[in-house]
Order: structure tokens, then sequence, then C-alpha cells
């Protein structure tokens, strides 16, 4: 327990060998569980959190003002089912997530990093999909959402050249049709497009 550190609630890895059993509470056996990556002020993992009590949700971010924001509005809206961790996404999806252990993953607006000198910082990799196939369940789903085309092709090929997941009709993510997270409203509200893709584990 020692990487366990908690503000108002957030938990806080440090630690690159943190196991998620040792911060968390666990899923009953058999329940839905979903990870909004990147989760910035958390409206994706709040609204599904609000509308599925029977879903273990965790909203992740590594800025702490961002999910200092969620924890404050699962505090007040009584939301035992929102784990919020303050941790970076790529040590959390490839040491602190067990395997097989979610439904679906939510990666929704990232930063698109459209500078060559900043692409190294794009999550979406080879590497990122393996940990993204690791840490789903058998048939779970890979959701997607951008405003940069360019990053969607990236994110499209990438995909598809790993070989791990088939592309999906967007019933996969019917449920969440209607939540638009901040950044996808930000988008809109500069006339720009969001694209979501959902893709099942194969
Ligand atoms: C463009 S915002 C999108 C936020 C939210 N998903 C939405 O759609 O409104 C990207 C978020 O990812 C977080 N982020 C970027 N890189 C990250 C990383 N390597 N680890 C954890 N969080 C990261 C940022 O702090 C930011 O909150």
């Amino acid at each position: 327990m020692a990487a366990k550190k908690q503000v108002e609630g957030i938990v806080m890895l440090h630690n690159l060998y943190t196991r998620l059993e040792n911060v968390l509470p666990m899923p009953e056996p058999g329940q839905r569980a979903e990870l909004d990556l990147g989760c910035g002020d958390g409206e994706y993992a709040l609204a599904l959190a609000e509308r599925r009590p029977d879903v273990y949700v965790i909203a992740a971010d590594m800025l702490l003002g961002r999910v200092r924001k969620v924890q404050k509005r699962v505090l007040r809206d009584h939301l035992t089912n929102l784990h919020v961790l303050k941790s970076e996404s790529r040590v959390l999806i490839s040491r602190t997530i067990p395997d097989a252990f979610l439904d679906r993953v939510n990666l929704l607006c990232p930063d698109p990093w459209p500078k060559a000198k900043h692409r190294c910082h794009r999550l979406i990799t080879s590497d990122i999909m393996m940990q993204f196939a690791r840490i789903l369940k058998p048939d779970g789903v890979f959701h997607f959402s951008t405003d940069n085309a360019e990053y969607l092709e990236i994110a499209d090929r990438t995909v598809a050249e790993s070989g791990l997941f088939v592309p999906s009709d967007l019933s996969l993510i019917a449920d969440v049709a209607d939540i638009k997270t901040g950044f996808e409203l930000l988008w809109e509200s500069e006339g720009k497009t969001v694209t979501h893709r959902a893709w099942r584990k194969l």
C-alpha cells in the first residue's frame, strides 16, 4: 500500500510497480468495467458511472487539477462505482491494470500532437495496442475519438497493423453515443467534427 496516497480520495500512482488491486477495490466477479483514459474533466466517466451504477468505472489523467475536479463530482454525487486515478497513461495500461480486466477502453479526444517534433508523445502506437489488447477482456472494445484527421488515419492504420482488433460499427458504443466530453464540445463549438471509432478485440 506504500504507493497509495489519497488526495480527497484520489489515488495517486507514483510507483511503476503498483498493481491496481493494491490501490482500488476490485470489481465483483463478472461486473462490467470501463476505463476513461486521459479523462480530462471526466465527462465521459461521470456520465457513465451515473447512468450505470452496475458498471465499475476508472477515470485516469496525469493532471492533478483535472482529476481533482472529477473527484469532487464523485463525492458530491456519491458515485461509489467511479474510481479516480492520477496516473500517466502508459504506466497505467502497461503495468498497473491486470490482464483481461476491462470491457471497454475509452480514449476520447486525446492530444494529437500535430507537430513533427512532438509525435513521440502520441499515445497511439503499436506497443499501446498490445497493452489495450492485454487489459481488455475477450471481445472487449477500444473506443476512440478525435477531431484530427491525421490522428484518425494513424489510429486506423495502427489498430489494423496490430492485427489484434477488428473494426466494428458504432453499435458497440451506441449506449454512450450521446455522451459528449469537454473537448468534443469544444471542438464542435469551433465547427470541427469529432469522429468516433470502435474496434472489438479479436
Ligand atoms: C485533449 S484532453 C481530452 C480530455 C477528455 N478525454 C475529453 O475528451 O474532454 C487530453 C487529456 O489527456 C491527458 N493526458 C495527455 N497525455 C497523458 C498521459 N501521457 N497520461 C495521462 N494523461 C494524459 C491530459 O492531461 C488531458 O486531460
